[in-house]
């Protein structure tokens, strides 16, 4: 076991979702497709849309849903990660629009990551490395994306599958040896061509739908031989939620049962870098989460791929 995984205290998680819905019926009236095929091949039935608001306006929902869950402190977070692919702009970071909108004006390190929808595991990862440094007191993880303004409308292969929102985490750094997480997180740029974004999301859905499957399978084995915890340790996985058959089809490959899987992607479409934590928290509403051990695992374009194992 690698003794360097850190230890860090999962304090809340938040959520955040625009009323305006777009179903796989609206969606009919746009390209050549039909609900039954989208459900079939997807499992999404809706996904929501952002209208006069930013992707920064819903970290900030998600990010007081997680502060108001728990009556914390704000003033306490010196950290913020917001994993996305659709920021405001360019410049200032959405993470930076986040702190203003919070009234964070101590000294606060934020900043933005792209890693597509492997994002918010990968700002978790990055966070928790610099919570161990002790120059911080608390990290705010965001995943947040309006992927509706970055989807071809005329494209049937991809203008089904997404949709916005945002998810967010706040973690403290922590001596108990009980709170380890385990992070792993890679890249494979050589494949980059099978999923891009230049003005709209454009894909190879066959080679993601490999390529996600193998990448998930492998990356649950390597945690769960990183952390030597089996999946009954697990009380929950929490995948990226970009299509139902992906999810199955790791479940059988795995040999865990697809009710370990939790999945909201009937109700959002594949929200990206918002995925893992917008089920995380739907997890935080429907349970008691206190001291359960939760398995999140994503891919995305880069590709990228990662997992972790937290203790709640
Ligand atoms: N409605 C009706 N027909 C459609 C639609 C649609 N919305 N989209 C594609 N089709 C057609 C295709 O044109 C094709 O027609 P053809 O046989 O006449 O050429 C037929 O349906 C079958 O297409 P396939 O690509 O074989 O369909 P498949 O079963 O592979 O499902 C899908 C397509 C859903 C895109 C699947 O490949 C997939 O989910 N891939 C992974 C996509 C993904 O997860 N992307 C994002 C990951 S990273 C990130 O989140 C940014």
């Amino acid at each position: 076991m690698n003794q360097n995984q850190p230890k860090i205290k999962i304090i809340s998680s938040g959520k955040y979702t625009p009323e305006m819905v777009i179903s796989n019926e609206d969606l009919e009236k746009l390209v050549d497709t039909s609900n039954e095929w989208i459900v079939s091949r997807t499992g999404i039935l809706r996904r929501r849309k952002a209208v006069n608001e930013n992707t920064s306006d819903m970290a900030y929902q998600a990010a007081m849903h997680a502060i108001n869950r728990v009556h914390y402190d704000k003033s306490k977070i010196d950290l913020i990660i917001m994993a996305t692919i659709t920021g405001d702009q360019m410049t200032p970071s959405t993470a930076n629009f986040v702190q203003a909108k919070l009234g964070l004006d101590h000294e606060v390190m934020s900043f933005d990551i792209n890693a597509a929808c492997t994002g918010f595991v990968y700002g978790l990862e990055i966070a928790s490395a610099l919570l161990q440094t002790n120059r911080f007191r608390a990290a705010l993880v965001i995943g947040g994306e309006i992927l509706t303004k970055i989807v071809d409308y005329t494209d049937r292969n991809t203008c089904v599958l997404f949709g916005d929102g945002a998810g967010a985490m706040i973690i403290e750094p922590s001596d108990d040896q009980n709170d380890t997480a385990y992070f792993f997180n890679a890249a494979k740029g050589d494949m980059n061509d099978s999923l891009t974004v230049k003005k709209f999301i454009e894909m190879d859905g066959k080679k993601v739908y490999q390529f996600a499957v193998s990448a998930m399978e492998q990356a649950i084995h390597k945690i769960l031989n990183e952390s030597q915890l089996t999946i009954d340790d697990i009380d929950m996985v929490i995948p990226h939620q970009a299509n139902e058959r992906i999810i199955q089809s790791v479940a059988k490959s795995t040999g865990i049962p697809i009710s370990k899987f939790m999945m909201n992607l009937s109700e959002y479409g594949n929200t990206s870098a918002a995925s893992i934590p917008l089920t995380i928290s739907e997890y935080y509403d429907q349970n008691e989460t206190k001291g359960k051990k939760i398995l999140l695992v994503g891919f995305g374009g880069g590709f990228t791929w990662g997992s972790a194992i937290l203790k709640l």
